[in-house]
């Protein structure tokens, strides 16, 4: 029994620990709220904070979403990609 459990734990545990972010654990600053308004209305914010990529990446990315309907002003979009880049950003 005690074995068991211990090896159950040894299963589970890497997949609590593994990287997945709610949203409400994103880093605080500003373009937080924009991002979490603007960025989930198509897929969940994982798909968003699994990546590493640099400014260009992301200002492409977020174009990208814009074309698909993301809505938000060019400063708030502005915004979203400078959270993104300090925070999800590629050295
Ligand atoms: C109108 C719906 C919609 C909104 C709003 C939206 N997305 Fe997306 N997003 C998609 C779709 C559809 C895909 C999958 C197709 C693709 O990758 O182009 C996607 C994929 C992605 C990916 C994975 C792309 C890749 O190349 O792996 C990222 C990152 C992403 N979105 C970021 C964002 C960000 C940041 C925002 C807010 C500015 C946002 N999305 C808002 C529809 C949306």
């Amino acid at each position: 029994m005690v074995v068991r459990r211990a090896t159950l734990a040894a299963i589970v545990t890497p997949f609590l620990l593994a990287p997945s972010m709610p949203a409400q654990d994103l880093p605080d600053g500003p373009g937080k709220e924009l991002l979490m308004n603007v960025c989930t209305a198509c897929h969940t914010i994982n798909r968003i904070v699994e990546k590493k990529i640099t400014k260009d990446e992301w200002n492409d990315i977020v174009d990208r979403m814009a074309s698909k309907g993301a809505r938000a002003t060019d400063q708030e979009f502005d915004t979203i990609v400078n959270y993104l880049v300090k925070n999800f950003g590629k050295e």
